[in-house]
C-alpha cells in the first residue's frame, strides 16, 4: 500500500488508473479505524479494481467547542489495518494541502441538513460536503462507499451527488456493531466503562422501537414519547430522537415503512448517534 499525502500526487496516481481503464473505489475517513470502516473498505474492494481509503480529520466539520483537538488518532495502526484490507492507496493529506490560504469555495446542501445533526451542529454538514466534494474531484472514484451510521451524511452526499451530476456511485454499507450493539464509533474510545454500560441505551431503544411496531404501534408520537423515557431513565442528555423518512428525512407521524428512527444523545462528555429502519430487521 501506498501512502500519498498530497492532492496533486494522489490525482497523478487517479489519472494512471483511469488512462488504464481500471474503476476506483473511494472510502472517505477520519481514520482510527474500527471494524466499521474496514467492512466499508472491503466493499469498496468488492465493486472496484483499485481502492483507496482516505483519512482526513476535516477541521471544516467540527464546532468550534467539539472534539477536533483531542480527536482520536493512530496513523501507524491505522496504516496496518488499511493495508491488511488490501487498500492500494492511504490518502492522508496535512490540513494546509487541503485547505489553502486562499480557499473560498464550499459546498451546501440545502433543506436536508437542516434537522437532526445539522440542528445541533451547525456547519457540521457544509464541512462534510466541503471535503468529500474535493475528495471526488482530487481521487475521480467511479465508486464511493458510506455507512449508514451516518444516515444523515449519507443522504446529503447522495443528494449532493445527484445535485451536482457527479459521475459517482455511491454505496452505503450497513451499521456494524459490537456484540452487544452498540454502533462501532472512533468516538467510543471517549467511554468510561461506565458510560459504554449506558451506551447500550441506543441499542436497546431500537430493539424497543421494533417490537412495538411489529405489535402494530402506528402513531410516531406514542413511539418518541416512550423512547425518551427509556433514554431519560439512563441519565443521558437527548439531543434528538426523531422518527423520519428514510429519504426526505422529515418527520413521519404515521410509522411505516420507510420510518427510520434516529438518535443523538450525549454519555457524559460523549455525543453519540445511532439510527434504524424500524421495519428492516
Ligand atoms: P468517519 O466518522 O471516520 O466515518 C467514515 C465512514 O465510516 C463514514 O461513512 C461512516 O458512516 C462509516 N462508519 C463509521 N462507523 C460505522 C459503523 N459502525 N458501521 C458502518 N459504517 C460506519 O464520517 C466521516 O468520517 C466523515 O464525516 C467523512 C465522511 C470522512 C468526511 O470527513
Amino acid at each position: 500500500m501506498e501512502i500519498i499525502r498530497t492532492p496533486a500526487e494522489m490525482t497523478a496516481w487517479a489519472n494512471r488508473v483511469l488512462a488504464a481503464r481500471q474503476t476506483i473505489g473511494l472510502v472517505p475517513t477520519m481514520g482510527f479505524f474500527h471494524e466499521g470502516h474496514l467492512c466499508l473498505m472491503r466493499k469498496a474492494k468488492e465493486k472496484a479494481e483499485r481502492t483507496v481509503v482516505s483519512l482526513f480529520v476535516n477541521p471544516l466539520q467540527f464546532g468550534i467547542n467539539e472534539d477536533l483537538g483531542r480527536y482520536p488518532r493512530d496513523f501507524s495502526r491505522d496504516c496496518q489495518r488499511a493495508q491488511a484490507e488490501g487498500m492500494d492507496i492511504l490518502f492522508a493529506p496535512e490540513v494546509q494541502a487541503m485547505y489553502l490560504p486562499k480557499s473560498s469555495t464550499k459546498v451546501e446542501v440545502a433543506g436536508l441538513t437542516d434537522g437532526l445533526c445539522g440542528e445541533s451542529r451547525p456547519g457540521h454538514f457544509v464541512g462534510v460536503t466541503t471535503v468529500v466534494a474535493k475528495l471526488f474531484n482530487i481521487i475521480k472514484p467511479h465508486y464511493a462507499v458510506f455507512g449508514r451510521k451516518d444516515f444523515q451524511q449519507l443522504a446529503v452526499i447522495e443528494r449532493m451527488v445527484a445535485d451536482l451530476n457527479w459521475d459517482v456511485e455511491i454505496i452505503g454499507h450497513p451499521i456494524v456493531r459490537e456484540a452487544d450493539g452498540l454502533a462501532m464509533s472512533s468516538r467510543n474510545t471517549y467511554l468510561s466503562a461506565r458510560e459504554r454500560q449506558t451506551a447500550l441505551c441506543l441499542f436497546q431503544a431500537i430493539a424497543h422501537a421494533r417490537k412495538r411496531v411489529q405489535a402494530g404501534l402506528v402513531a410516531a408520537n406514542i413511539l418518541q414519547r416512550e423512547i425518551e423515557e427509556l433514554l431519560r431513565q439512563e441519565a443521558v442528555t437527548i439531543e434528538y430522537v426523531s422518527l423520519v423518512d428514510q429519504a426526505t428525512l422529515q418527520p413521519q407521524d404515521v410509522l411505516q415503512k420507510s420510518t427510520v428512527l434516529a438518535m443523538a444523545i450525549k454519555v457524559g462528555a460523549t455525543r453519540l448517534i445511532d439510527n434504524a429502519n424500524l421495519f428492516e430487521t
